[in-house]
C-alpha cells in the first residue's frame, strides 16, 4: 500500500509532541491489536502527529478522512476512492450502500496482506464521518470486537476534533489501547 500522496505533513519536522508520539510509537510496536484515538481542539497538531509518527513505516497504511457536512453517499464515495487507491492500485470501486459494507470491503482487502505486515487503519475527521444515521460508530465498533481486535497486525487510530471547549476537554489527547 502506498503512503497517502495528500498529506503532505510527512515533509515538514514534527516539534514536541514527544509523550504522544511515544504512545503512537509503542502502539505500532506492540504485538496485538491497538485502538488509539486523537483528540483535541482544531489546528493543534492531531493529523500531523499520527502522519508523522505512522506513515512511511515498513508497514501497509491506510487513511480515510471524513468531509465536513458530507452526505453518506459523499463520504462512502471517498471512503471507496481510499480503499481503491489504498489496495486496488486505484482501480474504482463500487460505492458502498453502508459502513457496514464498506468496513467489510476494507477487511477483505486487508485479509489479503502479508500476515507479519503491520496495518495502520487511520479515519480522520471521524466526527464528520459520524453523523447521526451514518452508522459508521456501529460498524467501527463491530469490526473492531469481532474482526480488527483478533488481528494483531491492526492498529486502529480515529482522529477528531473536540468542538466543546466548555466539557473541558483538554488541549490535546492521545490515548492508546482506548
Ligand atoms: N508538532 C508539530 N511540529 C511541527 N509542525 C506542526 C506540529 N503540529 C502541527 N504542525 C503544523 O500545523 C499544521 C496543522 O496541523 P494539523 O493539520 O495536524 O492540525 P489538526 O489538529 O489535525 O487540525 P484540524 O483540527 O483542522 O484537523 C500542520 O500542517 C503543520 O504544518
Ligand atoms: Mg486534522
Amino acid at each position: 500500500m502506498s503512503p497517502h500522496p495528500s498529506v503532505a505533513a510527512v515533509n515538514e519536522t514534527i516539534v514536541g509532541r514527544t509523550a504522544e508520539r511515544h504512545e503512537l510509537a509503542e502502539a505500532y510496536a506492540s504485538s496485538q491489536a491497538e485502538f488509539v484515538t486523537v483528540y483535541g481542539r482544531r489546528r493543534v497538531g492531531k493529523t500531523f502527529l499520527v502522519v508523522n509518527s505512522l506513515q512511511g513505516r515498513k508497514g501497509a497504511y491506510f487513511e480515510t478522512t471524513g468531509i465536513k457536512n458530507g452526505s453518506l453517499r459523499v463520504q462512502l464515495e471517498r471512503f471507496s476512492q481510499e480503499l481503491g487507491r489504498g489496495f486496488f492500485k486505484g482501480a474504482p470501486l463500487q460505492v458502498s450502500g453502508n459502513w457496514m459494507r464498506a468496513l467489510q470491503l476494507l477487511t477483505d482487502a486487508i485479509a489479503t496482506l502479508p500476515k507479519s505486515q503491520k496495518i495502520v487503519l487511520f479515519f480522520d475527521e471521524l466526527p464528520w464521518l459520524a453523523t447521526p444515521k451514518s452508522g459508521i460508530l456501529s460498524a467501527l465498533e463491530y469490526f473492531w470486537n469481532r474482526h480488527w481486535v483478533n488481528d494483531r497486525r491492526i492498529k486502529l487510530v480515529v482522529c477528531g476534533s473536540s468542538v466543546d471547549s466548555k466539557a473541558g476537554v483538554p488541549g490535546f489527547h492521545c490515548c492508546a489501547r482506548c
